[in-house]
């Protein structure tokens, strides 16, 4: 990785989403996934020490990480805004207010597809039937969240440059090429199963030219500024005509 392209995100803007979405049943319950979040902040802080402005807008985590929220503190030459939310409705919010001064997007969020549709007031009982008997089975209604990505694609610029992530149990490849140009991205980050809540990655990057680029296991550490770098270059490419 030479200097040059590490130094192009001086200044740049950079929009990051990460973890898992909470989406709440009732008080105490929710839907989720297994996300960790790391990816995503491994990539915000390797965009900040490259020199970018970055706003990560975050999902529950167990990660800590000493920023007040929605408070910007400095790392390397660049700075760190870290926005938690906790739902994709949020997290949605936060990203389409903030994304129109934005350089580049890169979303690692696991958001949740569904949510319920209705969020109970108090905890919810169980269902008992006539003989007062707990029921078997129970139908709980969702409805579906708005994609932050694909939403993106649609209101980018051609100057922006668009990262997705995609995450598969099946025919990665091809899904992954599906979503890129379904969601309107410049790149995506393909990767398996294993990669959730893992400290290594094994991912394949995808590009709108239909360049396609495979990397060994490596450590999310690793593979953040491996994606940083390459997305440097290529929003470059991009942003000078
Ligand atoms: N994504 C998003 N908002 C959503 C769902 C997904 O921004 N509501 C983003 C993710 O952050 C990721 C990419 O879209 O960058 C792909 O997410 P993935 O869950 O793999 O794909 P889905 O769109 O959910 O497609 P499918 O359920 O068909 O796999």
């Amino acid at each position: 990785m030479s200097k040059t392209s590490t130094h192009s995100l001086r200044g740049k803007k950079i929009l990051i989403t990460a973890g898992p979405t909470w989406e709440m049943i009732d008080p105490v319950r929710f839907l989720s996934n297994r996300s960790s979040g790391l990816m995503g902040f491994e990539i915000a802080k390797a965009a900040a020490r490259a020199g970018a402005k970055v706003t990560l807008v975050t999902g529950p985590t167990t990660i800590r990480y000493p920023v007040p929220n929605g408070g910007a503190v400095p790392l390397g030459t660049g700075y760190l805004t870290v926005v938690r939310v906790v739902s994709a409705l949020e997290m949605y919010r936060e990203c389409l207010k903030r994304f129109p001064k934005m350089d580049i997007a890169i979303m690692t969020a696991a958001v949740s597809d569904y949510r319920p549709v209705k969020i109970e007031k108090h905890k919810l009982k169980k269902k008992m039937d006539a003989k007062s008997r707990p029921s078997m089975t129970m139908t709980l209604k969702l409805v579906c969240n708005p994609d932050i990505l694909a939403t993106l694609g649609r209101r980018r610029s051609e100057k922006q440059y668009l990262v997705g992530f995609a995450l598969e149990s099946r025919r990665l490849l091809a899904y992954a090429n599906t979503k890129l140009r379904r969601k309107g991205c410049d790149m995506i980050v393909a990767n398996a199963v294993p990669a959730l809540g893992a400290s290594h990655n094994t991912a394949t990057f995808l590009f709108r030219d239909g360049h396609i680029v495979s990397l060994p296991s490596m450590t999310k550490i690793q593979l953040a500024k491996k994606i940083i770098q390459t997305i440097a270059k290529g929003s470059h490419n991009a942003i000078i005509p």
